[in-house]
């Protein structure tokens, strides 16, 4: 591989028109990161474009990484594997590989090696004895943590807060904490940051944050949500999909019912019980994921 700028062109802000917004007096803007590229979207590329970096300058030739068998991060990761002619590998969450899902299709077709381990191997991912074993396993490999969330990561997410409209809050969906830690590192300190949690008792993500960008633990412009998961990661009620689909249609603002279905779902909720005061500016963040649609209806969680 040669070496790659690895840039997009930065993605569109979209303004959110609606009534409720008219009667509580919020400006509601989203930044549409999952149109940052066609496949390579959202967060994930944030996430990813440093560790791509990251792994030139250690002149290593291939990356490695972690992820569940439907996961945004595999799909992404596949597709930059595809698009800069590099050497993927990723250990799945098995037991098996199941051919057909969607996902796990996708990143057989961008040539990528996945290597299925059963669940208690996959618990190892972040213990440093395995991590070795692997690295020893896979010399020539850059390793990138599941959800790709490091500190690789935080310098891309960096670039996503530097590119928002003046904001008092800015939100987005919390699954391994990377994309909310990378906003607290780099936006103003008069900007308010939330992170609405997608899994249940996500309270340790505040730790995960902070070992993540140090000045966080003092910090008090930012604050994790752990009430909106909606059942919990990957689980999602029949009116959270409903609300998912009206905004498709009312707004032109595609989501899916794990990642930022649950953000604008909360959203919604906090504008309508006034979390927010009046004239509140706030942008909340698309980041992506909408490849998971096709796993949803692939395992029948949605039907349309
Ligand atoms: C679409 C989407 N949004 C949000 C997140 C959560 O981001 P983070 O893991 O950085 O908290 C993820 C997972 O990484 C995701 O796939």
């Amino acid at each position: 591989m040669s070496c790659m700028p690895f840039n997009f062109p930065e993605s569109p802000i979209q303004v959110i028109s609606h009534p409720l917004l008219v009667e509580k007096q919020i400006t509601l803007q989203v930044k549409r990161d999952d149109l940052l590229h066609p496949h390579i979207s959202g967060n994930k590329w944030r996430k990813l474009k440093y560790n791509l970096h990251a792994m030139q300058q250690q002149n290593k030739s291939a990356f490695l990484t972690f992820s569940g068998p439907f996961s945004n991060h595999l799909y992404a990761a596949s597709m930059a594997c595809k698009l800069f002619k590099i050497e993927g590998h990723a250990i799945v969450r098995g037991p098996q590989l199941d051919e057909n899902n969607p996902t796990i299709r996708m990143a057989h077709a961008c040539g990528v090696h996945l290597h299925a381990v059963d669940r208690a191997t996959y618990r190892m991912r972040n213990q440093p004895d395995y991590l070795t074993d692997l690295q020893q396993q896979f010399p020539q490999c850059h390793i990138i943590p599941e959800g790709g969330s490091n500190q690789e990561a935080v310098l891309g997410v960096k670039e996503l807060a530097q590119s928002l409209p003046k904001s008092d809050y800015v939100l987005c969906a919390t699954g391994s904490g990377g994309t909310l830690a990378g906003l607290i590192a780099a936006c103003d300190e008069h900007v308010n940051i939330i992170g609405i949690a997608v899994l249940k008792q996500a309270q340790y993500l505040e730790q995960e944050i902070i070992n993540l960008v140090p000045e966080a633990k003092h910090a008090t412009n930012w604050q994790l949500l752990c009430d909106h998961h909606d059942g919990g990661y990957g689980k999602f009620s029949a009116e959270l999909w409903q609300f998912c689909k009206t905004m498709k249609k009312t707004q032109q603002l595609p989501l899916e019912p794990i990642y930022t279905g649950k953000l604008f779902f909360a959203l919604w909720q906090l504008i309508e019980q006034d979390f927010f005061p009046r004239g509140s500016r706030i942008t909340a963040i698309h980041t992506g994921g909408l490849q998971g649609l096709d796993g949803l209806r692939y395992r029948q969680l949605i039907f349309d």
